[in-house]
């Protein structure tokens, strides 16, 4: 049976969540710039995309930029930062086709101004699709995010818009970046490494983690389709025993 017709459709994860590492040894491996890894990388993130629309996921997050990916080489930044512009540019009209509406989450301001601009440009173009959503977490990082809730939060409390008394869980959350985004219910992470290198720490407190050898450029839909259906035989428990959740 082939891997897409044992997925069970109706226990499709709502939210993936995805740290595409790999691109430059896959580059490396080919014998070709790192550069050269996260073009072909972006192949991997529209097949991703199409594939969960297939199984019916609503919110796919990429960590596309970390906040610690400044400190790689001068060159491979700015050919980041320009793959990124023009993909984000290009891709617009196969979102459309796809009913993808594009988000961001990360410190947007700090990334060039022309990656704001055509940010900013292909959510206005896709701010009507609603069949999945593409979260691109750019110059992203767990802390970061936590940090400015927090700060947040203390300004209301010090202005008098709050009591410390009612900071609650849902409270927090509503100062995440992730605000209209449910939680992730699967995380995968390509190419063999199993950390989480500060990507969505609050979000993911109770979302089952995939690791796969693969490298992200050579990720496809299958690779998407064997991460969901082991999604779907493990069994989670949010802390009760099996008896409770039958
Ligand atoms: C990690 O591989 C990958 C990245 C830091 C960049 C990922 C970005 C893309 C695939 C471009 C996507 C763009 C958009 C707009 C969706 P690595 O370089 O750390 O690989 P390595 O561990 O083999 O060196």
């Amino acid at each position: 049976m082939d891997i897409f017709s044992q997925i069970d459709l109706t226990k499709s994860p709502k939210h993936i969540a995805i740290i595409m590492d790999g691109n430059g040894r896959w580059a490396k491996k080919q014998g070709q710039e790192r550069l050269f890894g996260h073009s072909i990388g972006v192949d991997s993130v529209r097949d991703t995309l199409s594939a969960a629309k297939k199984i019916g996921v609503k919110y796919v997050t990429f960590y596309a930029f970390s906040t610690e990916n400044w400190g790689r080489p001068q060159d491979e930044v700015e050919g980041l930062m320009d793959l990124m512009v023009k993909t984000i540019a290009n891709e617009v009209p196969a979102m459309n086709e796809n009913g993808a509406k594009l988000w961001s989450i990360g410190d947007v301001s700090g990334l060039p101004q022309d990656c704001q601009d055509e940010l900013r440009i292909a959510k206005e173009k896709t701010a009507q699709n609603s069949t999945i959503n593409m979260i691109l977490a750019l110059n992203y990082s767990s802390r970061w995010e936590i940090t400015e809730a927090i700060k947040n939060i203390a300004e209301k409390v010090e202005n008098g818009l709050l009591k410390s008394t009612e900071i609650n869980e849902k409270l927090i959350n509503e100062e995440m970046n992730t605000q209209h985004f449910p939680d992730p219910e699967l995380l995968i992470r390509t190419s063999g490494e199993q950390r989480l290198s500060n990507f969505l720490l609050w979000q993911m407190a109770y979302t089952e983690f995939y690791f796969t050898d693969v490298l992200w450029p050579d990720f496809r839909e299958e690779d998407l389709f064997k991460a969901v259906l082991e999604y779907q035989h493990r069994e989670r428990r949010f802390g009760q025993v099996s008896e409770q959740l039958i």
